[in-house]
C-alpha cells in the first residue's frame, strides 16, 4: 500500500536548504528518507511562488509612482529648451512652438527626426517616434494658444527697415520674389494647417533658417519655394528682412489664417502638410 506524502518535510528541506541552515542529524535523516522527485517539484514551486510574488510587487510598484509616458509628461523635454509650454521669446535663439499650425509642427518634427533640418538634441529625442505621435506631439503645442510676449527691440538703419517692410509686404517682381505676405498671411500670423507665422521669433533664428535654405541645411517639400526665395535674396537682404519680422508685435489675434489665399505666389511643396 502507497502511503499519501506528507508535504511538511519536504517543504523544510526545500526551504532549509534555500536559506542555507544546516541541520542537525536527526532532520538529515529525515531528508534522507524524502522522494527526489517530489522534492524537486517542491523545490520550483517555491521559486515560482517566489517570482509571482515579484512580478506582483513591482507591478504595483509601476502602478503608483512610476511616471506615466504621456505627452504632457514627454513635451516636458522640449519645453527645458522651448521654454514652458513652448513660447520661447525672441530674444534667445530657440523659436517658440506653441501655437503654430499642427501640419506645419509635424513636418518640422519629421524633418528634424530625418536629417532634412539639424539639430542634434532633437533628432535624437525623436529619432525612435513615429509620424503618429509626432502629429500628436504637433497637436499638443499647436492646441497651447498662449499670450506673446514684446517683440525685439528694432535694429537696423531706416533705410533697411525699409527694404525688410518691402520686401515683406510686397516683395521684388523684378528679381520673381513675390510678397511673403502673400503664403504667410496678410496678419503674418501663417496658413493653417502648414504654413508658419513669421512674427514673434528671434532674429537670429530668423536669418539662420533663410541661411540654411541658401546652403541646403534645410529642406523643405519639392517644389521648396523658401529654398528659391533665400537664394534669389541678398545676405542683406536677409539681416533687414529678419530685423524687421522680429520687431512687429503681434496681432490681437496671433492665430493662423484658416484658410489659404486663392492662389499661392508661386508653387511651393509644403503648403500642404
Ligand atoms: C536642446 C534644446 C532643444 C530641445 C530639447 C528641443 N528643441 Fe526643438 N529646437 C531647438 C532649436 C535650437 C531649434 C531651432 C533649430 C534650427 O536652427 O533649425 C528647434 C526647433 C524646433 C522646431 C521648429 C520650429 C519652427 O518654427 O520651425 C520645432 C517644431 C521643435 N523644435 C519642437 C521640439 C519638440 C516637440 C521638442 C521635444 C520633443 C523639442 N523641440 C526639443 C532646440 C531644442
Ligand atoms: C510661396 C509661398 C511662400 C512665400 C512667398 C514665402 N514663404 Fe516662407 N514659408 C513658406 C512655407 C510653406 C514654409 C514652411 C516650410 C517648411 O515646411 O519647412 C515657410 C517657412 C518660412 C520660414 C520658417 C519659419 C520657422 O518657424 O522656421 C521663414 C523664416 C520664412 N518662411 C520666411 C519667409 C520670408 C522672409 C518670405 C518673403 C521673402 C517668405 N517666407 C515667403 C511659404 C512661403
Amino acid at each position: 500500500m502507497v502511503r499519501p506524502l506528507s508535504v511538511g518535510p519536504y517543504l523544510r528541506a526545500v526551504l532549509w536548504s534555500f536559506l542555507g541552515i544546516r541541520r542537525r542529524e536527526s532532520a538529515t535523516a529525515e531528508q534522507q528518507r524524502l522522494k527526489p522527485v517530489p522534492l524537486i517539484a517542491t523545490a520550483l514551486a517555491l521559486v515560482v511562488v517566489f517570482v509571482l510574488l515579484l512580478v506582483a510587487l513591482a507591478s504595483s510598484a509601476t502602478a503608483a509612482g512610476a511616471v506615466p509616458d504621456t505627452l504632457g509628461q514627454r513635451a516636458l523635454a522640449c519645453t527645458g529648451c522651448h521654454g514652458p509650454q513652448g513660447r520661447a521669446t525672441p530674444q534667445g535663439y530657440v523659436p517658440r512652438i506653441a501655437g503654430k499650425p499642427a501640419g506645419y509642427l509635424a513636418a518640422q518634427l519629421r524633418a528634424f527626426r530625418d536629417g532634412q533640418r539639424q539639430q542634434d538634441a532633437m533628432a535624437r529625442l525623436l529619432v525612435h517616434l513615429s509620424d503618429d505621435y509626432l502629429a500628436e506631439l504637433a497637436g499638443y503645442f499647436a492646441a497651447l494658444q498662449v499670450p506673446y510676449p514684446a517683440p525685439a527691440p528694432t535694429r537696423g538703419t531706416d533705410a533697411s527697415r525699409a527694404m525688410g517692410q518691402r520686401l515683406v509686404q510686397q516683395g521684388d517682381a523684378a528679381r520673381n520674389i513675390p510678397a511673403c505676405i502673400g503664403c504667410h498671411g496678410t496678419a503674418m500670423t501663417g496658413v493653417e494647417p502648414a504654413v508658419p507665422g513669421l512674427l514673434g521669433l528671434p532674429r537670429d533664428y530668423l536669418v539662420a533658417q533663410l541661411g540654411a535654405w541658401r546652403t541646403g541645411m534645410r529642406v523643405a517639400q519639392k517644389p521648396d519655394c523658401m529654398a528659391m526665395l533665400a537664394q534669389r535674396l541678398q545676405p542683406q537682404e536677409i539681416t533687414a528682412v529678419a530685423d524687421w519680422l522680429a520687431a512687429q508685435p503681434l496681432p490681437a489675434s496671433a492665430g493662423a489664417a484658416a484658410r489659404p489665399p486663392s492662389t499661392w505666389p508661386m508653387p511651393c511643396g509644403s503648403t500642404e502638410p
